[in-house]
């Protein structure tokens, strides 16, 4: 994205607040990986998204250090729960505390573990899930969580752009490429849903269980 436009973009939105700028920072200074959290654009969107639905009840594949999970829980209905899952438990102590600052521990339920042995023993109903975990997992994490959804439901899938690699032929040799890949195609024939691909940061896309 053009630097001007970027600017302009983030002067017009509302401004990051310090816990989630502190959290944007701490991942940076001391996660690997950082680029994996959400950041201020995204989460932003993911928070009024989450404000417009007024879920009851969301699912998340892929907690890292919490930016997303905390924006998303924002939008909660009173009493409502954003359930998140993460297999890496070394993040745990980071996400906690940062859920707790964040003023939204009582309505977030973090889960340590494989998304694909969680989800099944979760027995509830979702109106929204956010699908950001491992790549080549994709549809799989799409066909476990599909009759959890409610219909008229939303499911959110990130990096459905995957760095514009969806249109590498050479790309397809990597994994994870091709796990996005697969995923964008099983959902584009997939009749049961609506959905639309959103060119944010590295691609997000909404889909709705009609
Ligand atoms: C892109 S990061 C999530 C970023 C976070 N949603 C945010 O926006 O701030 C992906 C996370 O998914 C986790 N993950 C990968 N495979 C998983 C699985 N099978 N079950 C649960 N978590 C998984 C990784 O450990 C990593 O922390």
């Amino acid at each position: 994205m053009d630097k001007k436009l970027d600017k302009y973009i983030r002067e017009h939105s509302s401004p990051e607040d310090k816990v989630l700028e502190d959290l944007y920072r701490q991942t940076n200074l001391y996660v690997i990986n950082p680029n994996m959290a959400s950041g201020h654009l995204q989460g932003k969107t993911l928070e009024m998204i989450s404000y417009m639905i007024c879920p009851e009840r969301i699912l998340e594949i892929g907690t890292y250090t919490g930016y997303s999970a905390i924006c998303l829980s924002r939008g909660l209905k009173s009493g409502g729960k954003l359930h998140t899952i993460e297999v890496n438990d070394e993040l745990h102590e980071m996400s906690s505390r940062y859920f707790a600052l964040a003023g939204v521990a009582d309505k977030v339920a973090l889960h340590i573990g494989r998304a694909q042995e969680v989800i099944p023993a979760l027995p509830f109903t979702f109106d929204l899930v956010f699908i950001d975990g491992d790549k080549r997992e994709y549809c799989e994490y799409f066909n476990l969580v599909f009759d959890k959804v409610r219909n008229g439901g939303f499911i959110i899938a990130d990096n459905v752009l995957w760095g514009g690699k969806i249109e590498d032929k050479d790309a397809l040799k990597d994994p994870q490429t091709r796990g996005v890949i697969e995923f964008n195609e099983m959902i584009r024939t997939d009749q049961r849903v609506d959905k639309v691909v959103l060119p944010l940061r590295d691609g997000i896309m909404i889909i709705r269980k009609k």
